[in-house]
């Protein structure tokens, strides 16, 4: 239930998540490390639809990182195939309900050609819905974005005394994409792990110990509780 306390005049437009905790959260069951993972997909439609409920317009999500590479060759292949299972599994009822999914990430390193043909049909699918925007990062690092956006610029001949942060942020994976109000990280972990380091300059930060896979969208209302009591002020002074 969304709380009473909640404001809807000042919901976040646009909240990231750091979805962490999936192996803690396997392992403490005795499982293994992936089931942990399959656990988080039912944490994320309801984070979706809890957003949707009470109008968040963008809604970004870490699944997986340039980083995450380094991990056994057998769970970086589950990811893989878990996300584009996924994808095949759930796209349609994303777009029923009105929901655009993006991605943001480096395309052409590593990532297997039949999930990029995957994340192509769900972007294609759903991109004339003007519901929430579903943005996952996928193959993303903060630092290898802004490299790739750096590459680019120079690529196109972007003259010096033209590049200022305008520019920077429409060479950027998604130029439409706006700042993140609120970067919520599960799991107890207080880091940042190369998540969004351009868009989250002035983003609100709240970390809970709610194991990813536990994570439902009464955590979400929580967070934005907690959101909607900060003063943000982006150097300035409020009245
Ligand atoms: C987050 O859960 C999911 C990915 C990084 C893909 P983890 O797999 O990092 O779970 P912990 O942090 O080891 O518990
Ligand atoms: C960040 O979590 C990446 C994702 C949630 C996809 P990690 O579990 O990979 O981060 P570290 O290694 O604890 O910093
Ligand atoms: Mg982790």
């Amino acid at each position: 239930m969304i709380p009473v306390a909640l404001d809807m005049s000042r919901v976040p437009q646009h909240v990231a998540c750091v979805m962490d905790g999936n192996g803690r959260w396997a392992q403490a069951q005795g499982m293994a490390r992936t089931e942990g993972h399959a656990a988080g997909e039912e944490a994320l439609f309801d984070t979706v639809e809890g957003a949707q409920e009470i109008g968040i317009r963008w809604l970004t999500v870490f699944a997986f990182s340039t980083e995450n590479w380094k991990r056994p060759p057998e769970e970086v292949k589950f990811l893989m195939e878990f996300n584009e299972s996924l994808l095949v599994r759930r796209s349609h009822e994303l777009h029923e309900r009105d929901v655009r999914i993006r991605f943001v990430g480096r395309r052409n390193w590593r990532v297997p050609k039949r999930v990029l043909r995957r994340m192509d049909e769900a972007v294609d699918l759903t991109q004339h819905n003007s519901g929430m925007t579903l943005n996952i990062a996928f193959n993303y690092g903060g630092r290898a974005e802004i490299i790739d956006a750096v590459k680019e610029m120079i690529d196109d001949g972007v003259q010096i005394d033209r590049i200022d942060e305008r520019t920077l942020e429409r060479y950027l994976y998604d130029s439409a994409m706006p700042d993140v109000d609120l970067l919520i990280r599960t799991s107890g972990e207080h880091r940042l792990s190369n998540f969004l380091l351009w868009q989250i300059a002035y983003s609100e930060l709240l970390f809970t110990e709610t194991l990813w896979p536990d994570f439902r969208r009464n955590d979400l209302y929580d967070a934005i509780l907690e959101y909607q009591a900060r003063d943000r002020r982006f150097g300035g002074l409020n009245p």
